[in-house]
């Protein structure tokens, strides 16, 4: 028997009576199991475990590995981050090129395309070529190499013949396996598959957000983060970057011969790698055409970039006979959407005041489609960047947006600007919405007149009962305005003090409307604290600030009280928000809507430890609306307490919670024979 470490409690009567054979079969299992989820969760989207169940599983793998060195192999899943970092990338050189592809902009082009394969083939102009169409992803182009069947190295493009040595930073990329599936295929003896990796754009947005609070330079769109993320010499880094592929084709391989690209693509799906779900094939470059107009439609509403579409003759032979013209096949074509950037005019900038106060000029644009989507205002930020882009009301612009940010000014066209010049911007001196003075703080100008400027109010009562804050569904940014301006709310506590008969003396209410609306506010009084915090909208307070707080003081009388020391002291808090923070407090104003919030019948929770929570180790799943909670409130109490919340049926849920019209969950939950429980026993068992 060998040396037996304890790493967790249920691991021990495992390795207690394990010799090296018996771990064997169980390593197998578990990388097994592991591959599987792997690929249910990064492949399929589709989890069917909780995170919690997955970590048990690469835990208790860890552990044997590590009692049992011998059986550690490289394509373990436990071995995606191992190596140190490189002084540089080495070479690779393709075995067959990768080659580039040639552009279409218009219709036009891409018919002549059509008609040019025809020509070749000498096939009749009316014939129908099968086209294999496929998203033109915006990253970088690799190459993986997998000999039976395990992922053993990896390349950039390069200049086509010769590609960076990246194989340590794609070996991080979830979606890549270390080994290939082969439940359904014989795996090949040797394959190279191509594809592009890219950032989705929801994780560029984070990456952004992250570097910018750190102060660091943001990377210009999901592209040059990808790059930048797969070319990082520490592989640590890469790891910590979401990045994602999608595979469109092989180079070469000791395997089965395919007769159609889309074949190909079906069987690369086959050994567990990942292919865009748009691929389709369409008949004749009329449907090939209907399906660029498709894709730039569905642009706007993907998790990552796309530029255009590809289209591949579908059939391997004609291809062959096709061939290659300087580095780009004849046989595919890049039909590219309308560019990102268009010019337009500005009408006018206009000063806007937000919750915090801070002026934010906006440039009101005249309406132009940008990449599908039509921008009427873009942000100048403040007033430094209207000075240094030099933008004045009837200039014209190029504006663009870039991996679906907010749209921004590129740059201003001085030489179209009228020869007698325009105005240059001047921020106001008074606020535009109240006539209070302003301060300028760093490159920020403020509004002093805090919430009797409307503008602020406004805002702060939306961040209030917006949906990671007090989550009061149904409240939209139309009825702030109508309850401030007709004087039924002068602060976010008035929300609580709104009755049906109120709103129904207001215009557009009706009995249904104002009767959800009460309701809706009336489930929001049980928050945590976090999101008590949260929604306060101090000055320099987000989501993750206002956790630290609320684990640090335990509840929200006691983070009144801290002193600027005391709010130091806490981890992630520096100087400037524990200024802001006493500042908040030492309001009176802010101290009065707190006491009225209390009165209103708003909890002021206490923060419980995670340990020893009332639900700790057990697993909620939600179905149905819930009278007294959101259902993010729910969870967030039931992670509180120590417990996780499910959001798929499976027997690890300890308690299925049934609110008002369950689902098909509920339905699912009673053939499993899982334990169903009500909203009041769920209240009593989280003590609330
Ligand atoms: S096929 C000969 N398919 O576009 C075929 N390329 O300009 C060559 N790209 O380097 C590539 N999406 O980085 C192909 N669905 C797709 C693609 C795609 C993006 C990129 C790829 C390549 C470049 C060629």
């Amino acid at each position: 028997m060998s040396c037996v470490y304890l790493t967790s409690f249920d691991t021990y009567a495992t390795y207690l009576s394990m010799d090296e054979n018996e771990a064997r079969a169980e390593v197998e299992r578990l990388r097994k199991e592991i591959d599987y989820h792997n690929y249910c969760y990064y492949i399929l989207d589709n989890p069917v475990v909780t995170d919690a169940e997955y970590d048990r599983l690469m835990r208790r793998l860890e552990g044997l590995e590590k009692d049992f060195p011998r059986l550690v192999t490289p394509d373990s899943p436990t071995r995606r981050v191992g190596a140190r970092p490189l002084a540089a990338f080495g070479t690779i050189t393709h075995t067959v090129p990768m080659l580039s592809l040639n552009n279409a902009f218009t219709e036009e082009e891409a018919l002549e395309f059509d008609s040019r394969i025809k020509r070749n083939l000498e096939l009749d102009g009316s014939a129908r070529i099968e086209y294999a169409a496929e998203p033109k992803m915006d990253g970088l182009a690799v190459e993986l190499v997998f000999e039976d069947g395990v992922f053993i190295k990896g390349s950039t493009r390069g200049d086509g013949s010769v590609g960076e040595d990246v194989t340590q930073n794609l070996r991080t990329v979830r979606s890549i396996p270390l080994r290939l599936r082969h439940d359904s295929i014989r795996l090949p003896k040797y394959m190279e598959v191509r594809g592009e990796v890219f950032l989705p754009i929801k994780s560029f947005k984070r990456l952004n957000a992250e570097k910018e609070a750190k102060g660091e330079a943001p990377f210009a769109n999901p592209r040059n983060a990808a790059a930048g993320s797969l070319r990082q010499l520490d592989p640590r880094i890469t790891a910590s970057r979401p990045l994602d592929i999608f595979c469109y084709g092989l180079g070469a391989i000791e395997g089965p011969l395919f007769s159609t690209h889309f074949e190909t693509l079906e069987f690369i799906k086959k050994t567990g790698l990942k292919v865009n779900p748009l691929v389709k094939v369409v008949e004749g470059i009329d449907e090939a055409l209907k399906y660029h107009d498709e894709m730039e439609e569905k642009r706007g509403s993907l998790n990552y970039e796309i530029d255009g579409v590809v289209l591949k003759v579908n059939r391997l032979d004609l291809q062959e006979r096709l061939g290659v013209i300087t580095r780009s096949p004849r046989w595919a074509l890049a039909y590219k959407f309308a560019p990102k950037q268009e010019m337009t005019r500005v009408k006018e900038i206009f000063v806007g005041v937000g919750r915090t106060g801070a002026l934010t000029p906006v440039a009101f644009l005249e309406p132009v489609s940008v990449g599908g989507v039509t921008i009427e205002r873009a942000t100048l930020h403040n007033e430094d960047e209207v000075k240094r882009k030099d933008v004045r009301a009837g200039d014209f612009v190029i504006v663009q947006r870039a991996g679906d940010v907010i749209p921004e000014v590129a740059v201003v066209l001085l030489d179209r600007r009228p020869a007698e010049g325009l105005p240059e911007f001047r921020m106001p001196d008074k606020c535009p919405e109240c006539g209070s003075a302003i301060e300028r703080v760093g490159a920020i100008h403020y509004c002093t007149g805090g919430l009797l400027c409307p503008a602020q109010l406004k805002e702060s009562i939306r961040h209030f009962a917006s949906k990671r804050a007090l989550d009061i569904e149904g409240l939209g940014a139309m009825h702030v305005d109508q309850f401030v301006e007709s004087g039924f709310v002068k602060d976010v506590a008035d929300l609580f003090m709104l009755t049906k008969e109120g709103l129904l003396s207001l215009e557009r209410w009706g009995d249904k409307s104002a009767e959800n609306l009460i309701n809706a506010i009336e489930r929001s009084k049980n928050p945590t604290l976090e999101r008590l915090i949260y929604a306060l909208g101090i000055r320099q307070v987000g989501e993750r600030t206002a956790r630290v707080l609320a684990e640090k003081f335990g509840d929200i009388l006691a983070l009144a009280k801290a002193t600027k020391e005391e709010l130091e002291e806490t981890r992630e808090i520096g100087p400037e928000t524990a200024a802001s923070i006493v500042d908040f407090f030492a309001e009176r104003h802010n101290m009065d809507v707190l006491r009225k919030l209390e009165r209103a019948g708003v909890a002021f929770p206490k923060m419980e430890k995670k340990k020893g929570g009332r639900c700790e180790g057990k697993v909620f799943l939600f179905t149905g609306g819930l009278k007294s909670f959101t259902r993010d409130g729910a969870k967030d109490i039931v992670e509180a307490e120590g417990g996780e919340a499910a959001t798929t049926v499976n027997k690890k849920v300890d308690y299925v919670v049934a609110g008002v019209e369950p689902g098909s969950k509920l339905e699912k939950a009673k053939k499993m024979g899982l334990k169903i429980i009500d909203e009041e026993e769920f209240k009593g068992l989280v003590g609330k």
